[in-house]
């Protein structure tokens, strides 16, 4: 074989293994997102692929495998608002106004992590129909917690970023777990 031979072949063989590459890793995490953004406004492709990636282990994931690491994202998510919470209440300068509405957040998040162990538990025994109900239970939560604070004029709500990530990442939970019930290979 002439040297040309030698390394172009392998070189080919190699592209060609790279572009068929299965369907898993980094690029099922941005073949799910690519399917899920398309399907949901409220899912933007990056703000999914950058979530999903920065879990441990998504990378091998299989699509059952990122449900459960976008449940987890979520129960991450909520738990760190509600300590947030607890956090923001105790300060002196937020106004009482303000911390009356923190307190029903901090009730709503309370739930919301039992809504999502819930989720959870039922992912894991395939009950995606309830699983579904705690997630979207979840988002209830964020959105009742922001609308608190826009009752009354002039307060902000502290928390709008965070309950839009919860929001958005919840959202990739039922995403995900429709393309399951649809047998999809996304
Ligand atoms: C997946 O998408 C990211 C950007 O979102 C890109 O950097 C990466 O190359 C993509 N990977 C594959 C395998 O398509
Ligand atoms: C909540 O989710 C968002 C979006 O993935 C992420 O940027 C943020 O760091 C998460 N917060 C926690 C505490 O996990």
């Amino acid at each position: 074989m002439s040297p040309f031979f030698s390394f172009i072949l392998p070189t080919l063989f190699l592209s060609f293994l790279i572009s068929t590459h299965p369907i898993n890793g980094q690029n099922l995490i941005n073949r799910t997102c690519k399917t899920i953004a398309r399907g949901d406004p409220n899912i933007g492709y990056n703000f999914c692929t950058t979530s999903l990636q920065a879990a441990p282990a998504s990378q091998c994931a299989s699509l059952r495998g990122l449900g459960i690491i976008s449940i987890r994202l979520v129960r991450y998510n909520v738990t760190d608002t509600r300590c947030h919470i607890k956090h923001l209440m105790k300060h002196r300068k937020i106004d009482p106004y303000s911390k009356l509405y923190l307190k029903d957040c901090f009730e709503l998040f309370s739930n919301a992590i039992s809504s999502v162990k819930l989720a959870m538990k039922y992912y894991n025994s395939k009950r995606y129909d309830d699983a579904n109900i705690q997630i979207s239970g979840v988002m209830d939560a964020t959105t009742t917690c922001e609308d608190g604070f826009s009752e009354r004029e002039g307060l902000v709500s502290p928390l709008t970023k965070r309950n839009r990530n919860t929001f958005e990442l919840a959202a990739v939970v039922l995403s995900i777990m429709q393309e399951i019930q649809k047998g999809s290979n996304v």
